[in-house]
């Protein structure tokens, strides 16, 4: 079995030696043009070219949850594109999520800013029942979210495009019950993937029917979120911050509104990281159970786009 690995970086070492120690009979080697035909490949961010140069692929492996940037490429007719699930990444997602909405909850701006002054002041505690927490995407991520947010004992209500049923979570789903679901959430957070149907999903149309004081965790991707809106909904007042992990362009461009904002929270797509020992082994187990034949997960449906 042959298999070739794109990292688009050059730390594909340490890539290609842990996938090799876990799949001890492959040929492994990074891909590279004119590299000899392969069974499946493992990958971030591949070029077009790979796909046109490996028409005998079987397997494709994203080494992410996300797989939008794999929507707009044409891959060999037989070959499977599965993605990485949870590998890690789910309790980071859920520390991410809750280190926001506590940040935000508990106003920890205010007294971080208030100590670097040199004062000692309090502000009155506020109701967990005000700050309903809802959690566009209900799967893999999304899920755990919801019950880790729901562990602090706020609200949480969920929206999806098919019936979940989560325990402490009040589950939505398809787009009758969207309006509904916004206008019972105060604190909403994006965990849903990039594919037609929910690109600019954030927008003023959706973003102004949360309840006044709403606060965004956008952890998904940048393109669920109209720019223009969310500074436009946050210089109104309507919303009162936003944490963001992910831009329409990354890394963000100098002079965009978002950075220095004041009611803007930003870090650099770190909310939950591909974690090497956890992805290789996933994607070891499946390449080796696909082979023996037999059923794996997180084979994308390409034509529904997640
Ligand atoms: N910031 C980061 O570092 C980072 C890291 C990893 C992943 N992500 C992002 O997180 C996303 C979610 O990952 P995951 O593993 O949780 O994905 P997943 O398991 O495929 O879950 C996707 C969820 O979104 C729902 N959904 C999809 N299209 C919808 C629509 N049109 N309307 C309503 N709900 C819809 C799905 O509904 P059903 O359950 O009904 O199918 C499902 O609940 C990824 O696609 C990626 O973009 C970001």
């Amino acid at each position: 079995m042959r298999i070739i690995f794109y990292g688009n970086h050059n730390k594909s070492a340490p890539w290609i030696a842990a996938l090799q120690a876990a799949l001890p009979g492959a040929e492994i080697e990074a891909w590279h043009p004119g590299a000899a035909p392969a069974d499946h490949a493992v990958l971030w961010g591949p070029p077009q070219q790979l796909f046109d140069e490996q028409p005998r692929l079987r397997g494709v492996f994203n080494m992410g949850a996300g797989v939008d940037a794999f929507l707009h490429l044409k891959l060999p007719p037989q070959a499977v594109l599965v993605r990485l699930e949870d590998a890690g990444m789910a309790t980071q997602m859920a520390e991410y999520v809750c280190q926001a909405v506590i940040r935000h909850f508990r106003d920890i701006d205010f007294y971080e800013r208030e100590m670097e002054q040199g004062r000692w002041s309090f502000r009155k505690p506020l109701a967990r029942s005000d700050f309903p927490v809802g959690v566009m995407g209900l799967g893999v991520l999304g899920s755990r979210v919801a019950q880790a947010v729901a562990h602090f004992d706020f609200p949480v209500a969920g929206w999806s495009r098919s019936r979940h049923e989560i325990e402490g979570v009040r589950c939505h789903w398809g787009a009758d019950q969207l309006d509904e679901f916004l206008a019972a959430t105060r604190i909403l957070v994006c965990l849903l993937p990039l594919t037609p149907q929910t690109e600019n999903i954030l927008s003023r149309a959706t973003l102004s029917k949360l309840r006044p004081g709403g606060y965004l965790v956008n952890v998904a991707r940048g393109a669920h979120v109209v720019d223009e809106d969310l500074v436009a909904l946050l210089d109104e007042g309507h919303l009162a911050g936003a944490t963001l992990d992910v831009f329409r362009t990354e890394p963000l461009p100098q002079g965009h509104p978002f950075w220095n904002h004041p009611k803007i929270v930003m870090t650099p797509h770190a909310s939950a990281r591909t974690l090497r020992e956890e992805t290789v082994a996933q994607i070891a187990r499946k390449i080796v159970a696909f082979e023996r034949g037999e059923a794996i997960g997180g084979i994308v449906d390409t034509g529904r786009g997640y």
